[in-house]
């Protein structure tokens, strides 16, 4: 069965869908073809813990969504879903993008696939330089941006590229972190709470770099506390409570409507 007969038949004989509110499924160009990116009812376990229940959301190419909801709503958990990382396991649910299937394969497969998962916790690798951290990125194929493109995006890395990495400020952390998944051949960027234990002075400057990597058109999902920030950065939104999709529109309507915020994003 070829991949596009399969979806097809799952969104026809998908009637079991539940978790999101109506208008929130994924939807499908005039051609048949799905999104660039789309997950479809993807149910995730912590062991026993149920915490991924029946999410589903495409993105165009070239899009940003901000993935939004409380602390505990399972945004973390839904990035490493969608990675392929271990835990949670998927048990459920399917994962495309650019036409491969993420929901068969294993966390380095999704990776070469495309997927580019930036944790919260931004994992430089101890002993490494800047330069060497990038370098490992790029050990096997498919490479993305060369390291003077980095360089040129981010001034402060090329200056320390001598340094070592766990040795750099925070900011510069989240730069090195963000530069890592574009030294591969990223096509969808997850970023986990980037502005995450950061001044306002470098929340902007990261900003700022963000709106650049926009511009370049590469497609990311960006999981903020600060949900206005990752707002005004958003063309889309998606809200996520108690593991459910309880809102997908655009960051407009999220800014424009105080009620929605004040339930699920308590601003
Ligand atoms: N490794 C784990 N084992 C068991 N339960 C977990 C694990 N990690 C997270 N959880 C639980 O899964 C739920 C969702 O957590 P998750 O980290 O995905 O939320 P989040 O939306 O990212 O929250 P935050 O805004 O605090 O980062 C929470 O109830 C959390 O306690
Ligand atoms: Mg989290």
């Amino acid at each position: 069965m070829s991949a596009s007969s399969k979806t097809q038949d799952t969104l026809i004989a998908d009637d079991a869908f539940h978790g999101a509110a109506p208008g929130v499924l994924p939807t499908m160009s005039a051609g048949g073809q799905r999104a660039y990116f789309s997950c479809w009812d993807i149910h995730a376990y912590y062991g026993e813990s149920y915490i991924v229940q029946g999410v589903s959301f495409d993105v165009r190419e070239g899009e940003i969504i901000a993935l939004l909801g409380r602390n505990g709503a399972g945004k973390t958990s839904t990035l490493r879903s969608l990675a392929r990382v271990g835990s949670p396991a998927l048990t459920h649910g399917e994962i495309w993008l650019d036409h491969k299937p993420l929901h068969e394969m294993k966390a380095h497969e999704a990776a070469r696939a495309g997927i580019g998962l930036v944790p919260e916790d931004r994992r430089i690798i101890q002993g490494l330089t800047v330069e060497e951290n990038l370098k490992l990125a790029q050990i096997a194929p498919p490479h993305g941006w060369s390291l003077e493109r980095i360089y040129e995006l981010f001034p402060r890395l090329g200056e320390r590229r001598e340094q070592e990495g766990t040795t750099l400020s925070g900011g510069e952390q989240q730069m090195l972190a963000i530069s890592r998944a574009l030294a591969r051949d990223v096509k969808l960027l997850l970023l986990d709470e980037p502005y995450e234990g950061l001044a306002p002075v470098i929340v902007q400057e990261i900003e700022k770099t963000l709106e650049q990597i926009k511009s370049l058109g590469m497609t990311t999902i960006i999981v903020e506390q600060n949900a206005i920030a990752a707002l005004h950065l958003a063309d889309r939104a998606i809200i996520l409570d108690m593991g459910q999709v309880v809102f997908d529109g655009t960051a407009q309507d999220v800014l424009d409507n105080a009620d929605l915020r004040q339930q699920y994003l308590a601003i």
